[in-house]
C-alpha cells in the first residue's frame, strides 16, 4: 500500500469541496477513515491546526470516484471500498452479502456473556452472509466447533474468504443450503446458534432506503409477507436441531419484539428473553432449548 503526504490545507478544501456535491459529513469523514487511511482523530486535529501534513493511503482523485459515485448511484461507500470495520476486525465486503450492522455485534456480546457455555461445543451461524458473526464466534471461541450456513454461494464464497484471513487457525466448516437443514447431521448436538435473518416485511422493502434498497440482497433484507417467514422456519427447526439447553438467539426488526418472544415460547423454548441495541429498541430474541 503506498502513502502519500499533502497538506492539510489541500484535504480540507478537497473536503468542503465534496460536501457542496452533497451527502453527509460522517459518511464522508469514514470514506477518508477507511478508503483513504485518514483516522477520524487526525482528521479532527487537522480542523483545530490545518497547517499540519497527513498521509493518506489512496490519491484524492480516487477517493473522489468513490464519493461522486455514492452521491449519484446510491452505492453504499462499504461496497465501493470493498471493507467495513466490524467488531475488531476489518471484514472484505461485496455486494453479495448484506453489510454488517452495528446492532448485530451486540448478537455477539450477548453469546459471550451466557454464563452456561462450556469451553467447547458446537455453535452455528446461519444465514451468515459476509461471515461477521461467524468470525466473532470463531475468534472467541476457539475450541469450538463452527458450521456456517447460507443460501447463496457467493455469500457463502465471501464467508468463506473472510473466516480464512480473520479465523485461519479456527473449526468452522460452511455449507450450502436452507437453515438448519443442510447440518442434519448435527441436529440435537447444536450448543449455540446465532441468526440474523431476513425479517423486514416485502412491502417496506419497497421503502427503503435506496443505499439499502437498490444495492443490498434481496435475499437478504426480504422476510415475506409479514417479515417473519424467516423467523418462524428457524425457531421451528430449532426445537430439533439444538441440544437439550442449547441457546438460539435472533436478531429481528424494531417492531417483532412481542411475537418473536411469544414464537419462541409457543415453540417450547425457557429462559425467553429480549435484549436491546444500543437505542434501547428490543432487537435480539434469547431462548434455550430442553
Ligand atoms: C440479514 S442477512 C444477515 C447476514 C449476516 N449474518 C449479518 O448479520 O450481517 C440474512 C442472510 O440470510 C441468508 N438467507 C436468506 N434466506 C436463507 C435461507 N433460506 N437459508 C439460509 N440462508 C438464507 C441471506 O443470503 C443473507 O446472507
Amino acid at each position: 500500500m503506498t502513502t502519500k503526504e499533502i497538506s492539510g490545507v489541500v484535504l480540507l478544501a478537497w473536503r468542503r469541496n465534496q460536501l457542496s456535491l452533497g451527502g453527509r459529513s460522517v459518511d464522508l469523514d469514514w470514506l477518508l477513515d477507511i478508503g483513504g487511511g485518514l483516522k477520524w482523530s487526525c482528521l479532527q486535529k487537522l480542523f483545530l491546526e490545518p497547517s499540519r501534513k497527513v498521509k493518506l493511503t489512496k490519491s484524492l482523485e480516487k477517493l473522489e470516484i468513490c464519493w461522486r459515485k455514492h452521491l449519484e448511484e446510491s452505492i453504499p461507500l462499504q461496497y465501493l471500498v470493498g471493507y467495513c470495520p466490524w467488531r475488531d476486525f476489518e471484514l472484505e465486503i461485496t455486494a453479495d452479502a448484506l453489510i454488517p450492522r452495528q446492532e448485530t455485534e451486540i448478537l455477539v456480546d450477548i453469546a459471550l456473556s451466557i454464563r452456561s457455555l462450556n469451553s467447547s461445543g458446537v455453535w452455528v451461524d446461519l444465514g451468515t452472509g459476509s461471515g461477521a458473526l461467524a468470525v466473532a464466534l470463531a475468534r472467541a471461541l476457539p475450541a469450538w466447533q463452527g458450521l456456517v450456513v447460507d443460501c447463496s454461494p457467493n455469500a457463502l464464497e465471501l464467508a468463506r474468504r473472510n473466516l480464512e484471513k480473520l479465523a485461519p487457525n479456527a473449526k468452522w466448516e460452511l455449507f450450502l443450503g436452507s437453515w438448519w437443514e443442510p447440518l442434519k447431521p448435527w441436529w440435537g448436538s447444536i450448543e449455540l446458534a446465532l441468526v440474523n435473518p431476513p425479517y423486514i416485511p416485502s412491502a417496506i422493502v419497497e421503502y427503503l432506503a435506496p443505499v439499502v434498497r437498490d444495492h443490498e440482497p434481496r435475499l437478504a433484507l426480504c422476510g415475506g409477507p409479514d417479515g417473519l417467514s424467516h423467523l418462524r422456519q428457524v425457531i421451528n427447526g430449532a426445537t430439533q436441531s439444538l441440544s437439550k439447553g442449547g441457546w438460539l438467539l435472533l436478531e429481528h426488526h424494531h417492531d417483532q419484539s412481542e411475537i418473536v418472544l411469544s414464537l419462541m415460547k409457543e415453540n417450547g423454548f425457557k429462559d425467553v428473553d429480549y435484549g436491546s441495541d444500543l437505542s434501547g429498541i428490543k432487537r435480539f430474541a434469547i431462548g434455550r432449548w430442553f
